[in-house]
């Protein structure tokens, strides 16, 4: 298989495995789940279970078991995403080709969806399929810190703290994409390699697939940012200008465009050299291509 086709077959699994979990029960509460299934079901690129998947599929795991806890972490991904469109966030009103969730339920739904994409994710997570009970319990803890505080939040907190701020420094810039982005990618990496029978995050393998995640997940925002600028709004689905509008800092602002990029290539590249002796990780080497190049 090529590429597109592994891709394409990775997609078909997340899909059906998304499908299954977010199902619409006939009760009373069942605007929530309307408004999860918008902010879930039917769009996104699924990046995170793809490499969740494609990390797991390199070791010779159990795929089922990676498109489940992929798609725990793609669940909180899209309620980090309905929060993050929020007036009192970002305040944009396009999201994955569609008005944000709040724009289509009202912003009292859309908090509660994103709160419902949460602790559903955890529901999915502690399913645990054929994983053993500890290894079940990693991906819990593991996905936990890299979507709290220490991770995904904290680096959207300290994103708040920077707008409207001249004096921004790589370092706090970098720690900013680390966890607002960053801690996602890479507990895809780590779970990928649970799912891959790959449990000691001491092994040298681990730690290189890991430094990989996180060298991709780095390169992810500064793409982000940079389709912030020259993107087109249509093959993004959601706004462009976005970030000069609220004055965030980002790599583009800091380095210039042109720099932006080079930064960009120059981790792609370092992110593929860690892969080199690792049998079959064609299908990782041509998935940060894909995202160096991506124009959505
Ligand atoms: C957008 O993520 C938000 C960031 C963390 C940069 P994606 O670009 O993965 O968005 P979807 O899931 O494909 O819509
Ligand atoms: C948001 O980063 C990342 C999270 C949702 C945690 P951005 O604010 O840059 O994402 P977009 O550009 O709105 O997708
Ligand atoms: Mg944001
Ligand atoms: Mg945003
Ligand atoms: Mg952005």
């Amino acid at each position: 298989m090529n590429f597109q086709e592994q891709y394409q077959a990775y997609l078909t699994q997340i899909e059906a495995e998304l499908g299954k979990q977010f199902p619409l029960p006939e009760l009373l509460q069942k605007k929530v789940f309307h408004a999860m299934q918008y902010g879930i079901l039917d769009g996104g690129k699924r990046i995170r279970p793809v490499l969740t998947m494609a990390v797991c599929d390199m070791l010779g795991g159990n795929l089922a078991d990676a498109a489940r806890v992929g798609c725990a972490i793609e669940t909180i991904h899209s309620y980090s995403l309905i929060h993050d469109d929020l007036p009192c966030m970002d305040n944009d009103d396009m999201r994955r080709g569609k008005p944000s969730c709040h724009k289509a339920y009202g912003e009292d739904i859309a908090l509660l969806a994103g709160d419902g994409l949460l602790t559903r994710a955890f529901e999915i997570l502690a399913e645990g399929g054929t994983m053993p009970p500890e290894l079940m319990l990693r991906t819990v803890k593991e996905v936990s810190v890299a979507a709290g505080c220490y991770g995904m939040i904290g680096g959207q907190v300290i994103d708040l703290s920077c707008e409207n701020r001249k004096d921004v420094t790589l370092e706090e810039l970098t720690e900013l994409h680390r966890g607002k982005t960053g801690a996602l990618i890479r507990v895809c990496a780590v779970c990928g390699c649970l799912c891959g029978g790959l449990c000691d995050e001491s092994d040298e393998k681990v730690q290189k697939i890991v430094a990989f995640s996180e060298k991709l997940g780095l390169a992810f925002q500064i793409k982000d940012d940079i389709l912030d600028v020259i993107g087109d709004e249509v093959s993004l689905g959601k706004p462009v200008g976005s970030d000069a509008e609220q004055n965030k800092t980002t790599f583009v602002t800091l380095l210039g465009m042109e720099k932006a990029e080079e930064e960009l290539t120059r981790l792609t590249a370092e992110a593929k050299t860690l892969l080199a002796g690792f049998r079959d990780a064609e299908f990782l080497l041509d998935f940060a291509d894909y995202l160096l190049e991506r124009k959505n």
